[in-house]
């Protein structure tokens, strides 16, 4: 499966790219970057080293420094560390380069490259797919499939993380989330019902690190400062898996119970960036607001230690 990987590593960002490199199942064509963790030039950096780090000969672009039509955001770094990744300080100067192009007409090219069989793996804010839709709104049919990390539909108790309702990166640009929710191409949503059911705790952590070798110091390393973060919030004894998923996702859907219908964002006031989903079937009269989009596959459970036993390796 062809993959472009569209990020702001982040450490479940990049737990998720050491995943998706090492399967077998997964032909990466170019990492995209975006404003959200932190700035854009920082998680840049961050995709840049990581793809130095695992031997990857595939463009990192860099895409949009802020949302669509609202000012950036302060990014996370009590979340994910003053870099992104967690402790880790990278080399400086960087022995790689950005491609020249801007992330968005990076997906276009690979698109175009590629008709029907590139699925876009999306696990920051969803700006770089809203403009690559802006400048071809035809690529929209000419996707495999779009698999993203956000959004909350209440299952399980799971509703916000950076308000009462809404997820991090869909409330960092919720004008592009609604844009890339209602275009028509296959999309399918991980959020944070099924997400923050996949616990990553300390002893899983620990034999990630005694699998040896450097992926696994590498993950055990760079998951300390967000395990400190998420003991420190949530009293939870390990991490919450997020950005895997979409990758988990879009490999393996059946560990995934999936739920169909339109989903919308809602763009401004107290439930700024909340995602709602009209299940297919529900009793209510058709309105334009929801019935003119088409259907989008919400996670809405998960084989937890399936999830857990196929990203460990066993
Ligand atoms: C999402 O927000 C970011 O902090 C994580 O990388 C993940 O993509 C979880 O809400
Ligand atoms: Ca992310």
């Amino acid at each position: 499966m062809k993959v472009i990987f569209d990020t702001d590593p982040g450490v479940d960002d990049a737990m998720a790219l050491r995943f998706l490199t090492r399967r077998p199942e997964f032909e990466l064509l170019a990492i995209t970057t975006v404003h959200g963790n932190l700035d854009v030039d920082t998680v840049t950096r961050n995709a840049l080293w990581l793809a130095g780090w695992m031997g990857l000969s595939v463009p990192v672009a860099r895409g949009a420094e802020a949302p669509l039509c609202r000012d950036a955001g302060r990014g996370a770094p009590h979340v994910h560390g003053a870099g992104g990744l967690g402790d880790l300080t990278l080399p400086d100067p960087l022995d790689r380069t950005a491609d020249p192009r801007p992330a968005w007409q990076v997906i276009v090219d690979l698109v175009r490259a590629y008709p029907h069989q590139v699925t876009l793996i999306a696990v920051g804010p969803l700006t770089n797919l809203a403009l690559a839709l802006r400048h071809d709104p035809a690529i929209a049919g000419l996707v495999a499939g779009v698999s993203l990390m956000g959004g909350a539909f209440g299952m399980h108790g799971h509703t916000g993380n950076m308000s009462p309702v809404a997820e991090a990166n869909i409330l960092s640009d919720p004008e592009a989330a609604d844009q890339v929710m209602t275009a028509p191409w296959p999309v399918s949503i991980l959020g944070l019902d099924v997400t923050q059911q996949v616990v990553m705790d300390a002893a899983y952590l620990d034999r990630l690190g005694a699998q040896g070798g450097a992926d696994g110091a590498f993950l055990r390393g760079v998951s300390r400062f967000y395990q400190a973060f998420h003991e420190r919030s949530r009293g939870l004894a390990g991490i919450f898996a997020h950005d895997s998923l979409a990758v988990i996702h879009a490999m393996a859907p059946h560990l995934f119970t999936l739920r169909h219908g339109p989903v919308r964002v809602v763009c401004g006031g107290l439930a700024d960036g909340q995602t709602i989903q009209k299940p297919d079937g529900f009793p209510c009269p058709p309105t334009a607001a929801w019935d003119a989009f088409p259907a989008r596959a919400v996670a809405v459970d998960v084989d937890v230690a399936g999830v857990l036993a196929l990203y460990a390796g066993t």
